[in-house]
């Protein structure tokens, strides 16, 4: 199968980068599932439903959120009504709707996507992330129920994304990191054939500091004092991701790092 993976989603540029990317690299790197991280989508805090329908509609096959899961408050009841958002596993025991999900490829072909958030240096505490994924991966097998695995996990410590690379290794065909808006340089194939990558990077302006309009973050960073709210970017936003093709055991055979249009060099299967 041919898999694609985009980050982070910031605010109006990321969702125009979306909305005018996506279309085209779907047929044209014959795609057989996206997953998109919405949790910034909508200005840069969370997802509102309005916002997935277009993410959805633009090729997306499922859309995976993160700590900000819930900051626009209709997904609460949104993600009930749309069982292709998929919200963290261990984001709380009373969060609605689902932290993994079987789906059916457009080939035909089952993928199952699961996302857990990390423990280390996150804002709030969650449950334990590995033995979450555990049971996920004991109920659906690679291989057996599922033809292709994609683990997003949301993080912030490089250590503990490579640490669930390792873990996920041989379960899944995928484990990607998002969360720090930042693309890492480390994508590769593990030795039991999971596809990894630290971090996918935002779809976002990268003129900015991941992601905001620089000033507010600056003056934070500089002075230690809030003055205004923090605002999305908004110059042109560079798609960035991970493209991974599977065998018929769900294990990767290839892994490219995806970036396309805006600041950052270009990257691209
Ligand atoms: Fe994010
Ligand atoms: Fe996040």
């Amino acid at each position: 199968m041919n898999l694609l993976f985009l980050g982070d989603v910031m605010g109006r540029a990321g969702r125009q980068a979306i909305t005018d990317h996506l279309p085209r690299l779907r047929t044209d790197w014959n795609l057989d599932f996206v997953v998109v991280n919405g949790e910034n989508a909508t200005s840069g805090m969370g997802l509102s439903g309005a916002h997935a329908k277009l993410l959805l509609e633009a090729g997306a096959d499922c859309v995976t959120l993160g700590d900000h899961a819930f900051d626009q408050k209709d997904m609460l009841r949104f993600i009930e009504e749309e069982s292709r958002i998929i919200r963290p596993l261990n984001f709380s025991k009373a969060a609605p709707g689902k932290g993994a999900r079987l789906f059916t490829a457009r080939n035909g072909k089952k993928v199952l996507v699961a996302q857990a958030l990390g423990q280390v240096f996150m804002k709030r505490p969650f449950d334990d992330p590995f033995s979450a994924l555990e049971t996920v991966f004991r109920t659906h097998p690679l291989g057996g129920q599922a033809d292709a695995i994609i683990i997003d996990f949301h993080c912030e410590a490089t250590s503990e994304k490579m640490a669930m690379g390792h873990w996920c290794d041989g379960r899944a065909s995928l484990m990607v990191g998002t969360h720090t808006h930042v693309p890492t340089a480390d994508a590769m194939i593990l030795s039991k054939g999971c596809a990894y990558l630290t971090d996918a990077g935002m779809c976002g302006d990268y003129n900015s500091v991941i992601g905001m309009q620089r000033d507010e973050p600056l003056r934070r960073f500089i002075t230690g004092m809030p003055k205004e709210r923090f605002q999305p970017a908004l110059g042109s936003a560079t798609l960035s991701g991970v493209y991974v093709e599977t065998g018929n055991d769900g294990r990767a055979t290839r892994i490219e790092m995806v970036r396309e249009g805006g600041l950052l060099q270009t990257s691209r299967p």
